[in-house]
């Protein structure tokens, strides 16, 4: 655990790994609705999306991997106010699965922490490269991305519905 002040805000950071993935899942909640809001060809996937289907995914692609939990506690009150949770599968490839800061508490650093904390991670691990998917609609977070030098690089296509 490692603590940082923001003025009277005190945040503490709890890590771990899979087993803390239940941990998250009320903001995770709240990033999909988020996320369903702002998808402009994908509302379906996000508002048929559950936290234990994105739980089921990610313990599947990480089967030879790893996963990292990063959450963000406001002191007073034990409230959890952020979240990231980051991968690494069997070729060697980090990703950022989902970032998360409560909207009453963005701009206060805890997204550069929980960033900072995950890249942190993969480095530790020797990752081949590091990865985060970006929704089409959310593009306003690219900017947040580029100041730890993540960079869009391809776009992908997927079928919307059969022919
Ligand atoms: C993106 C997010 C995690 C950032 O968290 P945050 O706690 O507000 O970020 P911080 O306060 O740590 O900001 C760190 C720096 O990034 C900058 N920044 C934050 N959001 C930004 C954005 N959307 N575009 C450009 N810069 C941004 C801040 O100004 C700050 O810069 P500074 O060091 O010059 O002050 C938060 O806005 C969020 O939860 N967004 C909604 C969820 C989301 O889109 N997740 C990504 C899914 S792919």
């Amino acid at each position: 655990m490692s603590e940082s002040d923001d003025g009277n805000l005190s945040v503490v950071y709890v890590s771990g790994n899979q087993g803390m993935l239940d941990d998250v899942k009320e903001l995770w909640e709240e990033l999909n609705s988020m996320l369903l809001q702002c998808s402009v060809n994908f509302k379906p996937h996000f508002g048929t999306m559950t936290f234990e289907k994105r739980k089921l995914a990610l313990l599947k692609k990480t089967e030879h991997g790893e996963i990292h939990v990063d959450v963000a506690v406001n002191q007073l009150g034990n409230q959890k106010v952020g979240y990231c949770i980051s991968t690494i599968n069997e070729q060697k490839e980090g990703e950022i699965e989902s970032i998360f800061v409560e909207k009453g508490y963005r701009g206060l650093r805890i997204g550069d922490a929980l960033m900072r904390k995950a890249v942190a991670w993969m480095d530790s691990k020797d990752v081949e490269k590091k990865l985060v998917s970006v929704s089409v609609g959310n593009e306003q977070v690219f900017g947040f991305y580029g100041r730890y030098s993540f960079c869009p690089r391809r776009t992908m296509l997927e079928q919307t519905k059969n022919l």
